[in-house]
Formats: structure tokens, sequence, C-alpha cells
């Protein structure tokens, strides 16, 4: 018998021949025009020391010890839930240990039978899987076209929910989320936004952009993600208490799960209060201001998707075109993302570049003119 069963080799194979391998490896030194870590919160000195110190002040516990509905829950837990459903303009709110964890515990709990959920087709993998592991109808509409939205909804029986995301994770373009809004409240249907790439960066104090478009009472479930912007790790669901009881006694991905440990919990609460004090933020706005001005400077807006968010993404079709692009880019000292089919449709390859509110004028204008070297070639 093989070791490694023949049809999964071949699928291996299929990746490398369509130069499409997945490989792990550390981060080049380089000008971080990739990662997440929008305003520099994943290395914040304040962060870290309060964190650390808020730690100390309790028992001395390196892990959370249990599940939490079993010994994991801690005073510190449901100190931050609180804080965070103030701060975010909710009723409740309950932390998993990761966005990923969120959305595969929201969909998949709350999706009964007889349901429908509408999504949109650009929709995040993990709410994808969290939807696979319901029993609901589901169908997928055009990326932010209402009347799309309007036909699918013709199909639905059932409660009808509609899962979009505040900010695009490939594209960096906006859900309509006021349209949205409508739409929900006249058909009768439940609207779940994921705010992973808006949390910290879009709202007074980064709160989020329903909560920039004043929407909070128009939602049913908000997921904030702290891997991105807020530089750690988790997420939260904020909804009404009944989501959030409903939630702990139906959510498997809540239910089953050692609870993050009281040092994650203190890290995202020093974020916030970061946020609080930061201009992290309005240099992250200027950056993007600037990016966007250098892109129409130099003429190369038109192969750019519309954004104006810290996500800006440039089509290179092609895995290998695409992939040429960001090792070229490397050795000229910036570090950007080559996103390849099939993790986007085939023929809309494209080079993801994150900005940051440490990313200096210079730096950008200097990767533009080296990016414009590639385009229309
Ligand atoms: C839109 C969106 N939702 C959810 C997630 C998952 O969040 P986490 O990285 O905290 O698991 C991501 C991360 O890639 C994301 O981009």
């Amino acid at each position: 018998m093989q070791l490694f069963p023949k049809e999964l080799s071949d699928k291996l194979q299929a990746r490398r021949e369509n130069n499409a391998f997945r490989v792990l490896k550390p981060q080049a030194e380089a000008i971080d025009f990739v990662s997440n870590d929008y305003l520099g919160f994943a290395t914040h000195k304040n962060i870290y020391t309060n964190a650390s110190e808020k730690v100390k002040s309790f028992v001395f516990r390196n892990g959370s010890t249990g599940s939490r509905l079993i010994s994991g829950t801690h005073v510190l837990h449901e100190q931050v839930e609180s804080e965070l459903a103030q701060i975010h303009n909710s009723p409740s709110a309950l932390l998993f240990n990761s966005g990923y964890d969120a959305n595969v515990g929201l969909f998949s709990a709350i999706l009964q039978k007889g349901a429908t959920v509408l999504y949109d087709e650009l929709i995040h993998a993990s709410i994808r899987d969290g939807i696979r592991l319901s029993n609901a109808k589901s169908f997928k509409f055009k990326h932010n076209d209402l009347s799309d939205l309007q036909k699918k909804f013709s199909k639905c029986t059932g409660t009808v929910y509609i899962a979009v995301e505040a900010v695009y994770s490939m594209d960096g373009d906006s859900a309509p989320l006021k349209e949205l809004a409508s739409f929900s409240a006249e058909n009768h249907c439940y609207l779940i936004v994921d705010e992973a790439h808006s949390n910290g960066v879009f709202g007074v104090k980064g709160t989020g952009l329903v909560q920039a478009l004043a929407l909070e009472k128009h939602i049913f479930a908000r997921v904030h993600t702290f891997g991105k912007a807020l530089g750690c790790h988790g997420a939260v669901v904020l909804g009404s208490q009944e989501l959030r009881d409903y939630l702990v006694n139906f959510s498997r991905s809540f239910i089953y799960t050692t609870a993050a440990s009281l040092h994650s919990i203190a890290v995202i609460q020093a974020a916030y209060q970061e946020l609080n004090n930061t201009n992290a933020i309005a240099k992250l706005k200027t950056n993007i201001d600037f990016f966007k001005e250098t892109l129409c400077k130099q003429n190369l807006q038109a192969s750019f998707i519309e954004s104006n968010s810290p996500i800006q993404s440039c089509l290179f079709p092609g895995n290998s075109n695409v992939k040429e692009v960001a090792i070229q880019l490397l050795k000229k000292g910036f570090a950007t993302k080559a996103i390849l089919a099939p993790t986007v449709p085939q023929g809309q390859e494209r080079l993801r570049i994150c900005l940051h509110s440490y990313n200096t004028f210079e730096q950008i204008e200097t990767l533009l003119m080296q990016l414009a070297i590639f385009v229309g070639k």
C-alpha cells in the first residue's frame, strides 16, 4: 500500500502543473505591502506592555484550561465582551478564537433546514464553509449587484439571510450596506456583515463600516476579526442577546474548543484601547488617498480594482504572470502578494497590495513606478 493515496497525490500534481502549488515560507525582509497589519499594531509597544501588565495582574495562568462552557471562561473574557458590545454599539458580543471559527460557527448554527442564505459571490471561504455545514439552501448573487440579489431572492423559501463583507478581502471594495439594509428591511431578510477588513479602518475610532453608516440596528449579526488592523488574533460576533445565547448553545466552533488564553484576550483589550488614542487610522487614510492620487498620475488606475480601502489589487491575468511580477518586486525590496486561481477566478489573478499607516509616500511612489514597468506588458 502506498503511504499517501494516489488521488491526493494527483491533486497535488495538478496544483503544480497549474502553477498554483502553495508553500509556506517566513516573510522576507522587505517593505511591507503585504501584511494585514494595517495600523502597525502587531508590533506596537504600548499594546504589548499593557497586555503583559494586565495578564500579570491576574493569577498566573498560561492557558485557559478548558472550553468556555467548562472551565475556560475567565472574568477577563466577560469584561472584554461587554467592552466590545459597548464600543460597537451592540446589545451583546461573543468572542471566538478566530474569524474563521466565528463565521463557521455562526453560519452553521443559524442556518436551519428550510431556510435560505444569499451570499455575495466574493464572500470569504469561512462563510462558505459555514454554509456548507448547514442544511439550508444557498444561492450566490453577483458581486455587489442588487438586481441579481433581487432575482435570486425570488427563489428563496423560509427564513432568508444575506451575507456580505464590509470590505472584500481580495478586491478591497465595499458592499452597498445602506441599500442592502433597506432591501433586507423591505423583504424581511436577516443581514450579516463580515467586518474583518473594515474593523480598525473605517468609522469613528475604527469601529467599522456599519457604525460609520449608523446601520447597527439593521444588522442581524456583525463579525469583527482582530487579526488584521488590530494586529492580534480572534474575533467577535455582535448582535442581540438572543443571538449570543443561541450561539453559546448551538455554535459548535464556539462550544467544542479551548477558550482563548488570557494573554490573547488582554492583547485584544489593549489594541482597542490604542484605537482610542492612535493617529494611525488617519495616517492610513492619508496613505490610501496618496496611493490613489499616484495611480491617477501614473495612469495606472485602469489596471486596478476600484477601492477606498487599504486593499488595492492590480489585475495580471495568469498565475505565472502575476507570480513573476511579485518575484520581481521582491527583488526590488517590496513585499506584495500574488493572488492566484483558484483563490480568485481564472483570468482575475492579481497582485494584492496592502497599505499601512507606516508606509511612506516615497515607498508608495517607488512601488508604483516599479509596478508600471509590468502593467500593460
Ligand atoms: C473577510 C474575512 N472574514 C474572515 C476571515 C478569517 O479571519 P481570521 O483570520 O481571524 O480567521 C478573513 C481572513 O482572512 C477574512 O478576510
